[in-house]
């Protein structure tokens, strides 16, 4: 493969900062980059730059780590325009299409599912995204779920368990049975193609019983936990994720004192997903409140076709600015290093020897642009495990 040498940088984003500089994001100016076998091999000023077999000029662009995309759900088939435009004219977001597409997943070929995750995987690495996590959850069989998980695997590690989505229609009238299947028989079939368990808790999905039997089975069988959590109201999934030593709790929208409390004084990310609230028109999750309590945050897509059909990253970053209290660096963080975060990875989302070569050039001279830029595509370049995209 040869070297690769990413000069003239004129901001480098690593989050790695020096020892003793409050300075989260680790900025370097007029710096060089080299990759060596798809991992970063030397970063230091542009002028000891070493020689390198071939070189990207980025032209005093800024480069950051690729975004890591902690909580996407792209095995599925058709989409909901007409829902989403049903709630702009008024009528509000319950969850309850996730049947709609269930059925058109159920009803899918494997090559259509897969075509549905290449593109927007494609789509999401064209706006930054080189660490993607993948659910099912819109299969909600055994053998629906496991090809979801297989498929997903094809494109990540970060495979992710969402049986417990909601309970399908032909169990609506006995959820208890559909708990004993997620835990028994389902999760027997999904766990070789998984490294996580997600359940949605929230009220219409799994409450914090079924919650709580669920992840404690998937923890059992090796997975790591994520709880989809207060979404759409104030409910029991932030505690229970901490009790149960959740690498994240995703959503966050609806926090009470002893939520935030919780999430402090724990290793579990919070990680928010402005889109599902710009989709649904919902008021947002208060990134500054966790943020002023010391709670690690991440940001994600929640790409999906109900409440978050988007794959962009810079969109979210954005509204997380905007309308969050974030500032554009602690959105950057979140982005990047948050995500690497909530999926315990220390592989990705910073830039420095030994770490994956994932990383975006700019078309802007610094990682301020992306907030203080919105809608405008500002990702010149990607590399992904040190090779361009
Ligand atoms: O994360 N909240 C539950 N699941 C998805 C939405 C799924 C859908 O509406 O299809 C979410 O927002
Ligand atoms: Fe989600």
């Amino acid at each position: 493969m040869g070297s690769l040498l990413v000069d003239n940088i004129g901001e480098l984003v690593t989050n790695a900062p020096r020892d003793g500089v409050a300075d989260p994001l680790g900025l370097r100016r007029d710096a060089a980059l080299l990759v060596e076998d798809g991992e970063v091999a030397w970063i230091g000023p542009a002028r000891y730059a070493p020689a390198a077999d071939r070189r990207i000029d980025a032209g005093g662009a800024a480069v950051l780590p690729g975004f890591v995309d902690s909580h996407a759900h792209l095995v599925f088939a058709g989409d909901r325009a007409a829902e989403f435009a049903a709630r702009m004219a008024g009528e509000p977001y319950t969850g309850g299409g996730i049947r709609t597409t269930v059925g058109a997943t159920r009803a899918a070929t494997d090559d259509e599912l897969r075509a549905n995750v290449r593109r927007l995987r494609d789509e999401a690495m064209r706006q930054g995204t080189t660490t993607i996590e993948i659910k099912s959850g819109y299969g909600l069989t055994i053998a629906d779920e496991a090809r979801s998980l297989r498929i997903a695997a094809e494109f990540t590690g970060d495979t992710t368990f969402l049986g417990a989505h909601v309970v399908p229609a032909e169990y609506a009238d006995r959820p208890d049975d559909y708990v004993g299947l997620v835990c028994g028989p389902m999760l027997a079939a999904a766990a070789p193609h998984a490294r996580w368990i997600d359940v949605f808790c929230e009220r219409g999905a799994f409450d914090a019983d079924h919650a709580r039997a669920i992840l404690a089975c998937g923890q059992a069988a090796g997975l790591g936990v994520r709880v989809h959590a207060n979404q759409l109201g104030p409910g029991p999934g932030v505690r229970l994720g901490v009790e149960l030593g959740a690498a994240s709790v995703d959503h966050c929208t609806h926090l009470s004192d002893a939520d935030v409390d919780a999430l402090a004084g724990s290793a579990t990310v919070a990680t928010l997903l402005p889109g599902a609230e710009f989709s649904t028109r919902s008021p947002y999750p208060d990134a500054r409140r966790l943020l002023d309590a010391g709670v690690t945050v991440a940001l994600a897509t929640d790409c999906n076709p109900g409440s978050s059909y988007t794959s962009s990253m810079p969109f979210c970053l954005a509204l997380a600015v905007r309308e969050m209290g974030m500032t554009p660096a602690e959105a950057v963080w979140a982005a990047t290093a948050g995500g690497a975060a909530a999926l315990r990875r220390a592989d990705v989302g910073v830039l420095r020897p030994g770490a994956r070569a994932d990383l975006t050039i700019l078309d802007a001279p610094s990682h301020l642009h992306l907030a203080y830029r919105p809608g405008v595509p500002l990702i010149r370049q990607v590399l992904h495990n040190g090779v361009p995209q």
